[in-house]
Order: C-alpha cells, then structure tokens, then sequence
C-alpha cells in the first residue's frame, strides 16, 4: 500500500479537486483499491463523490481509538472507497496535539494495509500539528499551487520545514500548477521557470464538481483537464511504484 497527501499551506488552491480526481483516477484507471480520506471537516472532496460524514457518538468513538473500517463508506465508483470528513476530526487533531505521539496518523493508515492499495489523504490548508502527522504517514505529498511568485514562495517555506523538521523522512514532493490560465503572463512567466511541472488547467468542468458531485474523468473524460488529471496521475503513479 501507497499513500499520499493532496496539500498546501495555502487554502482555495484546488487540493480538494485534486484529491477527488487523482483518488477516482487510481480506482478506475488503475483499478487499484483506493481509499479516499477526507481530513478537512469542510468535507469538500466527500461532498464531490455525493457522500456526507456519519455523524454521532459512534462514529466519534470509532475515529478516537483508531477503528476506521467502521466509518468507511463506499462511493458510485468501483474500487474507491470514502472515509467521510466528519466532526470527530476535530478531536482527532486535538488528540494528535495532546499525546505527542508523532505517528498516530501513519500507525492508523498502515492498519488499512490489507484492504486498499493506494490511501490519498485530502487535506486542509495551514501547518498545522496534523498536517505534521500527514508529512510522517505518507509516501508522497502532492502539492498544487498556482504559477505565481507567491506561490513559489509558500511551496519554498514548506520544503524547509520538511528539511527542518523530518530531515531525511520528509515524504516525496510533487508540485503541480493548477488553474493555469495560459493567458495570463504572470502564470507563462510560472510555467517556464519550471517547465517539468504538470498543468491543470483553470476549466469550467473543474468548477462544475461542485454542482455535478462528479469526477472530472466521469462526467468529461475527454476534456483538457480530464486529461491533465489522469497524465499527472500516471506521474504520481509511477512514483508510488517505484518506491
Ligand atoms: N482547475 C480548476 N479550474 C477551475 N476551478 C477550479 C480548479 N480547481 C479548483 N477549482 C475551484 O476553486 C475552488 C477551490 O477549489 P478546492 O476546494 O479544490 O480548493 P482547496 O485547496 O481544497 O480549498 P480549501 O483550502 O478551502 O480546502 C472551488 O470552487 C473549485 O471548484
Ligand atoms: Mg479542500
């Protein structure tokens, strides 16, 4: 089993988006057995695959003491299952912070071994204590940014923070420039300092998730983003595999 995290210290840059595609991406392109966890309690990436979290004291018991399965929802899709974001999430960062037990997050993911192949961890913007859990538990993080200098600059200040703080077991980093405008000079400018990055393209389909609670890759598979999706997920793929 592979894992890996759709983050950024910046919020609204697509991470959810990017989640939901990459995660149906592994299920149907690559009939791999994937997990879909949705560590934003906005629930945003659940709500994109038509789900909503389980609510109540049963499912807040469950998350405390590490008993996933129970909370684990199937989606439309064959092969990708959905652990729903869900107000226990606010405990679980809480208990994160309290018993300093730097690898809870990976301990909990490594028990879904024997039932998925790939886990891909949405997850909410900021450095936070659990998006430190995150960077110890995965094998890559994929991080979408806009091509702008400002953006370069957080995905800067997040490289040497995994420097800093997990020196030589920081995850793999996969940058990756979404909503990208060929128009706009500021982004071409973005684009040719870093040529070998994929490009998601800003495209109304995109956008239309919120409404149609739909993959891009099932409602528009021929579509310029469709097909940025799936090539960027045979790069993240590739990675994974040669781990
Ligand atoms: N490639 C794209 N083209 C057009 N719109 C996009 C694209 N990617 C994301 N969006 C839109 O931008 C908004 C933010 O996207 P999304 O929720 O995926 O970002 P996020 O990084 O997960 O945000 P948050 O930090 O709040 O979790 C949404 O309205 C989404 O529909
Ligand atoms: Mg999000």
């Amino acid at each position: 089993m592979r894992s890996l995290a759709v983050f950024n210290v910046k919020g609204g840059v697509g991470k959810s988006a990017l989640s939901v595609n990459l995660a149906h991406a592994a299920a149907t392109l690559s009939a791999r057995r994937t997990l879909l966890w949705d560590l934003d309690a906005q629930g945003a990436s659940t709500f994109m695959l038509r789900l909503s979290a389980r609510q109540g004291a049963s499912a807040r018991k469950s998350i405390a003491e590490g008993e996933l399965a129970s909370l684990i929802q199937a989606s439309d899709f064959a092969n990708l299952d959905v652990l729903a974001a869900d107000k226990s999430l606010r405990d679980l960062e809480r208990q994160f912070a309290d018993d300093d037990k730097a690898k809870r997050l990976k301990k909990r993911i490594k028990s879904l071994e024997a039932d998925y192949d790939r886990v891909v961890l949405d997850c909410p913007p900021g450095l936070t204590e659990l998006a430190d859990q995150v960077f110890r538990a995965v094998d890559l993080l994929v991080v979408p940014m806009l091509p702008s200098p400002l953006s370069e600059r957080a995905f800067d200040q997040l490289t040497e923070h995994l420097a800093r703080e997990l020196k030589g077991n920081a995850p793999r980093l996969l940058p990756v420039f979404t909503m990208v405008d060929r128009r706009k000079a500021l982004h071409l400018a973005a684009i040719a300092a870093h040529p070998e990055r994929r490009c998601i393209p800003y495209a109304a389909a995109v956008e239309a998730m919120a409404s149609t609670q739909l993959p891009v890759l099932a409602k528009s598979p021929s579509s310029p983003a469709a097909r940025a999706f799936a090539a960027l997920w045979a790069d993240v793929e590739r990675v994974l595999t040669g781990l």
